[in-house]
């Protein structure tokens, strides 16, 4: 069994390495920058430690007594962002910087191993053509991933028999990153950005397979693996493939949106079919989700199910609509129940006062009833939920319809203005909590 030190085990590959790591018998030691992150890499069995991965001489420290250093840290920026100036700043320098002071600490410690995260998304335009690990990288935005890949080899010529081993990852896709919960939600809404043409080949691989390479890794030796699943697709096939996940036309937009981003996203246009046998042979490893057509689909449902629609947005805007009165008669029956009767709502009209005598016991109950409502729309209108929504819609609406019916029935208790202005307000209440409603229950019933 070996200790092993992991960086970027917090990360949608690394928190799905550890455990396994872990349930092999290894003793994990894992970068944690926060409490939070420290405590998700308690409970995944492993020993959390804080260290700034940009610190040599710290990062000498930690990795001391380790047998096996795991470099997993990158730092992508979100789609919105990417093409702003200075997104990829960190992560080129986490890719150069962090790369030597882990293979040093790696080299200081004595370790037999040294494993690397990479990308496959360098490699030239290969048409119909399988791509093997010795194909060309070409392309001056992957500077930073050549000088990662370099320090592993490093490792291998320097650590007297020791392994450098970088794994250079398809595209991942899982339900949880952001990098594929943007793109679904992009489909969802009938766009998908997708460069190159429609008979390139793209090459994928499914975030837990990822992982399970990481662990396949101990055994391999040292070299540069591709780990994609076994059967790459095409542009074509990944736009049939999403607009069937969510059942609606997609419109596939070819080229980026900026100029900047379009430096970036030309690699993403090649046609890259690329071949994970070398892994295979060298490790058993194989990846459980064979390709993106068995791949995407479930996952494009479990991100769309978790994901707010835009009808419940809708929702919760007509439930906030309806909070600032509700909160405002709730707070001023309640606590002044005797001008609340005298001068409700204000501005010169009277639309309490001419009906019945003052009950106080009467007002603060109808107060409370406010305050209650209030605090269930708020709660809705925070968090959402399909649950919450409904019961909040509902409770507001067994609320307005009652309250509506009885002004109906005694119109001639107040006159003029008062009378038209009060219906107008109970009417428009009534007509948002039914339109919530009916909105939420389409939204559960699509
Ligand atoms: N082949 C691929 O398709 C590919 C490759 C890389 C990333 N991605 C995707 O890109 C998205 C975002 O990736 P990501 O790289 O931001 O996150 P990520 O892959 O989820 O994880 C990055 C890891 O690096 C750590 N890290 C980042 N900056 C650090 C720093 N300055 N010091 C120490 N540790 C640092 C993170 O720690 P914290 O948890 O503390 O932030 C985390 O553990 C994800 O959706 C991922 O799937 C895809």
């Amino acid at each position: 069994m070996s200790t092993i030190f992991v960086a970027g085990a917090t990360g949608a590959v690394g928190r799905r390495a550890v455990r396994p790591l872990v349930d092999a018998g290894h003793h994990v030691t894992a970068v944690a920058r926060t409490d939070e992150k420290a405590a998700l890499v308690e409970s995944l069995g492993a020993r959390p430690v804080r260290v700034d991965v940009f610190d040599a001489a710290a990062v000498k420290d930690a990795v001391a007594t380790h047998d096996v250093v795991v470099n997993l840290t990158t730092h992508i920026p979100r789609a919105a962002k990417a093409a702003l100036p200075g997104a990829w700043a960190e992560n080129d320098r986490i890719r150069t910087e962090v790369s030597r002071n882990l293979v040093d600490a790696a080299l200081a410690a004595g370790a037999s191993r040294y494993v690397q995260e990479s990308i496959t998304f360098g490699y030239a335009d290969a048409g119909d053509r399988w791509i093997a690990e010795d194909h060309p990288y070409v392309g001056s935005v992957y500077a930073s991933v050549e000088a990662a890949e370099a320090n592993a080899h490093r490792f291998t010529a320097s650590s007297g028999g020791g392994a450098g081993v970088v794994l250079r990852f398809g595209m991942f896709y899982d339900s949880e990153s952001h990098t594929t919960r943007d793109l679904v939600k992009g489909v969802a809404a009938g766009r998908l950005f997708l460069p190159g043409a429609a008979g390139a080949y793209a090459s994928f691989v499914a975030t837990d397979d990822a992982a399970a390479a990481v662990v396949a890794a101990l055994a391999a030796p040292a070299g540069t693996y591709n780990v994609v699943d076994d059967e790459p697709v095409t542009r074509a096939e990944i736009a049939r493939l999403a607009a069937a996940a969510v059942d609606r036309p997609v419109k596939v937009l070819p080229s980026p949106v900026s100029k900047a981003m379009a430096t970036k996203a030309e690699p993403l246009s090649r046609s890259q079919r690329v071949s994970n046998t070398a892994f295979k042979e060298a490790t058993g490893w194989s990846p459980r989700v064979p390709t993106l057509r068995a791949g995407l689909p479930p996952v494009v449902h479990e991100v769309l199910a978790s994901s707010p629609s835009a009808a419940s947005m809708v929702v919760r805007a007509l439930l906030a609509l309806l909070l600032p009165a509700t909160i405002a008669v709730g707070v001023w029956a309640e606590f002044a129940p005797r001008s609340f009767y005298d001068d409700f709502p204000g501005l010169g009209l009277i639309w309490v006062a001419s009906d019945g005598p003052f009950n106080e016991h009467l007002v603060r109950d109808f107060g409370a009833t406010n305050l209650a409502l209030a605090v269930l729309l708020t709660v809705a209108v925070w968090k959402g939920g399909r649950v919450l929504l409904a019961t909040a819609a509902g409770a507001y609406l067994a609320y307005a319809v009652p309250h509506l019916a009885y002004h109906l029935r005694h119109t001639h208790v107040i006159d003029g203005v008062d009378r038209v202005t009060s219906l107008a307000s109970l009417v428009m209440a009534a007509i948002l909590a039914a339109a919530a409603l009916t909105i939420h229950r389409r939204d559960m019933t699509r």
